[in-house]
């Protein structure tokens, strides 16, 4: 029997997570303990048929409440901790950096603790008991902001030890000559990123500290289903539909690398099951792309599907001739601004034989499908003080 703690598990990459443990893992003894706060980001329709199970528990709580989590604790025989509670929106923490730091850091403090103090509690000379881990969801935009060589992407060429396990992936290319390791040195550089790294360093700290098992993963940008719309991918399918503007900060030139939500759901379960103790994981998506190429690539996307299926139509919120590039507005840029994230990730996949193998072309297009089938999620997520926000955020610009 597994007993997984999900934190944030209402969130966007968390009820993927919890949506993809029992679809694997379901049919084995696992019990699925979510704790999440339910900010705007989190919604329990995300994880509503899960939530019926017998196995599967929800607790609204904090994770930075002691209590909350000693008695969660108490209550169940928690093997693996997967944190994925956070505040994650990087116009947020710099509108309103000290929530990033409470919730990012104090909170997984706080988790820490908990954990430390029940696994540590039957161990001989300091030890854990056997077959606990704490893994600590992190991000690519703790190493900083990469150079952008190219304006023009090149061909990614693999060496001979990761071409040995990548089957699926053709035609990869990167816009730059350097990527992030697991030994690239920490940069943040906005209060959410430096929130992130803080929450590592306390992760790596209790491990060498007090010899708490556990793993880091850092992951690139995540798309998918229940994105909140905030982010760029949902956002903009959002306002194309709406025939809204869609802003595009600075040039539009900036680089992600864009991993599919369920390939990322897969590397951590792997790194939970396999991942060597203490050790940091790189998990990456094989696919840069910039920013204004992506929005170019959801109108197209959506027009073509309003042609081809003329149902989708009575979704649209302005005439169909309306969704076209003349949408883009290029509005002032973000302050510091990363320019380009791209990850390595050997490690993940020779040790661990695991690489993104969902295409851009085949992911995206599952991606903007769910968000026309599900636009009463959309609405839902973003009534009350949500439009405001967005507002706010887009007048100065
Ligand atoms: P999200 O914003 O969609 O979800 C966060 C969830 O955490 C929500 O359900 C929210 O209610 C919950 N939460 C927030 N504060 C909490 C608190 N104090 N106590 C308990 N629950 C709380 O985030 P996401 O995009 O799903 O990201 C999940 C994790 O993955 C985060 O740690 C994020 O830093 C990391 N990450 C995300 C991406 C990405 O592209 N989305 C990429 C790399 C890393
Ligand atoms: O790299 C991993 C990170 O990816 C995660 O740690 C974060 O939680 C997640 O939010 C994401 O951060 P980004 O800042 O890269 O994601 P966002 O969707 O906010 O922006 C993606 C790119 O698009 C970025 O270059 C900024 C740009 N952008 C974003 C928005 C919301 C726009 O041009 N216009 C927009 O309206």
């Amino acid at each position: 029997m597994k007993t997984y703690l999900i934190t944030g598990g209402a969130g966007f990459i968390g009820s993927n997570f919890v949506q993809y443990i029992v679809k694997m893992h379901g049919q084995d003894d696992v019990q699925i303990i979510i704790l999440d706060a339910l900010t705007y980001a989190g919604n329990l329709k995300n994880i509503e048929s899960e939530l019926n199970l017998p196995y599967v528990h929800f607790i609204k709580g904090d994770i930075g409440d002691a209590d909350v989590v000693a008695d969660i604790f108490a209550k169940f025989d928690i093997d693996y901790v997967v944190n994925f509670a956070a505040e994650s929106h990087v116009d947020r923490s710099i509108s309103n950096p000290r929530l990033f730091l409470e919730t990012n850091i104090l909170g997984t403090q706080a988790l820490l603790d908990a954990a430390r103090r029940a696994w540590g509690k039957d161990s001989n000379a300091g030890g854990y008991a056997e077959g606990k881990k704490f893994l600590q969801v992190s991000t690519d935009e703790v190493y900083g902001s990469l150079e952008k060589e190219y304006d023009e992407p090149q061909p990614l060429r693999l060496d001979d030890k990761l071409k040995k396990v990548v089957e699926k992936r053709k035609n990869l290319k990167t816009f730059g000559k350097h990527f992030f390791t697991e030994d690239t040195p920490l940069s943040p550089r906005s209060p959410y990123s430096a929130s992130k790294a803080g929450a590592d360093m306390l992760v790596a700290a209790y491990h060498e500290t007090y010899g708490m098992p556990v793993n880091i993963t850092r992951c690139s940008n995540n798309y998918g289903a229940y994105q909140f719309p905030e982010k760029l991918i949902p956002l903009m399918i959002k306002n194309v539909i709406e025939g809204k503007k869609l802003p595009v900060y600075g040039t539009g030139m900036n680089v992600r690398d864009w991993l599919y939500v369920t390939d990322h759901c897969k590397a951590i379960d792997e790194v939970l099951e396999k991942g060597r103790i203490g050790e940091v994981y790189n998990i990456g998506g094989f696919n840069e792309e910039c920013n204004i190429n992506i929005v170019k690539l959801i109108i197209n996307t959506i027009s073509e599907i309003m042609h081809n299926e003329p149902a989708y139509q009575s979704l649209l919120r302005c005439r169909l001739e309306d969704v076209s590039e003349d949408l883009i507005s290029y509005v002032t840029d973000r302050p510091g601004h990363d320019k380009r994230y791209a990850i390595n990730p050997t490690k993940i996949a020779t040790e661990l034989g695991w690489y993104p193998e969902t295409s851009f072309e085949t992911g995206i297009k599952s991606t903007i499908r769910w968000y026309l089938d599900n636009q009463k999620w959309v609405d839902d997520v973003t009534s009350g003080d949500y439009q405001k926000y967005y507002d706010d955020m887009y007048k100065n610009r």
